[in-house]
């Protein structure tokens, strides 16, 4: 048999290369290789002992338990309704945003469902505290504080829980897995071990991992593949956390559960329009503000955008927007300096959400665009006013779906008139202010 070979392995992204390589060409992370001894890998039959057979689709039963409720609402939503039997879903997300939290009030809502909490990170005593101050019932959440692998699956085999939960992957570790400890190689293949075992008793495995500041899942991120379901915990304003979901084998990837931090631990929040708009007195609102109606998955919410353009300080202008696609705003720009008429490519940009929200829709095209050119004119966008719409490369302002409910959506949080495309419903309650194109816009809002 042959000797241990060596690769070299990109600790961020588990990337492999025969050499040692300063800048990792998958993930573009630096000085993140570390040396690995592969074993040699077993000469195996051509065909395996297989235990599952062919049958026709037909004929395979559907479990009726095969979906079943968390009992929080918002975390069924991103699960696209549910929690699925015997799937696997990573939860990611920073230090201290609440995912210890969110997992042990799951376990505790889930209704005759027997749990097994598996932390490497806390004492059974913080985690039993930890239950204590947020009041919740724990009579069937088994605890187990342990690391090694060989451990955790004979705890499964041996209390054979319904839900397993892992806090967190990072610290999961087997001296019999050949790659070194804390190797995204080590990781992958802990996880896969503990999908296996859980697959096979038809039990849910949730593994937390903790994202690292620059967003990159340290580590977990190389199991995404591994699992059906990948959630991301992000922070929005205040005590506002989003859950979104990144890969869903079993529902839509742009839903967005959306809760409160308070107290008693995570709230869901039915209704988020109010958080993502700023509270202000009567009166005219500040150059370089707009309201747009945007939808993300199956909900419809508000949002503030604000925009600030000012000389640039380099030879060119540049672009600075953390809540949205900095393309996106680039072809905002380039619309405006055609169909609007404003000079922009000497000038920085800078584009912020209120509340902390990332948004993705394209129905916030005409608002990003009435922003930036109030923020240029130095002059206020009409009270109580939103707007709604695609912008095509051509200035025209295109339709967008869900008009009705963006329309509803506006009525609801106080707004009595909404710029959009002419074929947007009228009857709605809110003064439709019909624009077929930018330079329409800019003319009825009276900027031009
Ligand atoms: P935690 O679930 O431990 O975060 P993670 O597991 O993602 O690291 O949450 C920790 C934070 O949540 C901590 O800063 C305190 C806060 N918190 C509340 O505000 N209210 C509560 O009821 C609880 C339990 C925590
Ligand atoms: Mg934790």
């Amino acid at each position: 048999m042959k000797e241990n070979k060596v690769v070299f392995e990109c600790s961020k992204c588990g990337f492999q290369s025969p050499k040692w390589l300063g800048r990792c060409p998958d993930c573009g992370n630096w000085n993140t290789f570390t040396q690995q001894s592969v074993s040699p890998v077993k000469p195996t039959a051509s065909v395996v002992a297989s235990t599952g057979k062919v049958a026709s689709l037909d004929s395979i039963e559907v479990d009726a338990e095969y979906r079943f409720s968390s009992g929080l609402s918002e975390f069924d939503r991103v699960l696209g309704g549910g929690i699925v039997k015997a799937s696997s879903v990573l939860l990611g997300g920073e230090p201290g945003i609440g995912k210890s939290t969110l997992m042990l009030q799951v376990l505790s809502s889930l209704k005759d469902k027997k749990a097994l909490y598996v932390s490497g990170e806390e004492s059974a005593q913080q985690i039993k505290q930890r239950s204590m101050r947020l009041g919740l019932e724990v009579k069937d959440i088994d605890v187990f504080c342990e690391t090694s692998l060989e451990n955790i699956l004979h705890a499964i085999q041996t209390t054979k829980p319904q839900i397993l939960v892992i806090d967190s992957l990072q610290t999961v570790t087997s001296p019999s897995v050949g790659a070194v400890i804390g190797s995204a190689s080590h990781i992958k293949a802990c996880a896969f071990e503990l999908i296996n075992e859980c697959k096979s008793q038809g039990c849910t495995v949730f593994f937390i991992g903790h994202v690292t500041k620059e967003g990159l899942l340290a580590g977990p991120k190389v199991i995404e593949h591994l699992v059906d379901t990948v959630l991301y915990f992000e922070e929005g304003a205040s005590s506002l956390r989003l859950i979104r979901a990144a890969k869903n084998r079993f529902g839509s990837v742009d839903e967005i559960g959306f809760f409160l931090m308070e107290d008693k631990g995570l709230t869901p929040v039915k209704d988020p329009s109010g958080f993502f708009l700023c509270q202000r007195e009567e009166g005219p609102i500040p150059a370089g503000i707009a309201f747009s109606a945007v939808s993300e998955g199956t909900r419809v919410f508000l949002v503030e955008i604000q925009a600030l353009v000012v000389a640039s300080k380099s030879a060119y202008g540049r672009i600075f927007a953390e809540r949205m696609d900095n393309a996106r705003v680039s072809r905002i720009a380039a619309v405006l300096e055609r169909h609007g008429g404003i000079q922009l490519a000497d000038k920085d940009i800078y584009i912020n959400l209120a509340g902390g929200i990332r948004v993705s829709d394209v129905a916030m095209d005409l608002a990003l665009a009435l922003a930036i050119w109030s923020a240029v004119a130095q002059r206020s966008l009409p009270q109580k006013t939103a707007s709604f719409g695609e912008l095509s490369l051509a200035g025209e302002v295109r339709p967008v779906g869900l008009a009705q409910r963006r329309m509803k959506a506006v009525k609801e949080m106080g707004f009595v008139a909404c710029a959009a495309s002419p074929q947007t419903p009228k009857e709605t309650g809110v003064k439709l202010i019909s624009c077929s194109s930018i330079q329409d816009a800019l003319k009825i809002l009276k900027f031009s």
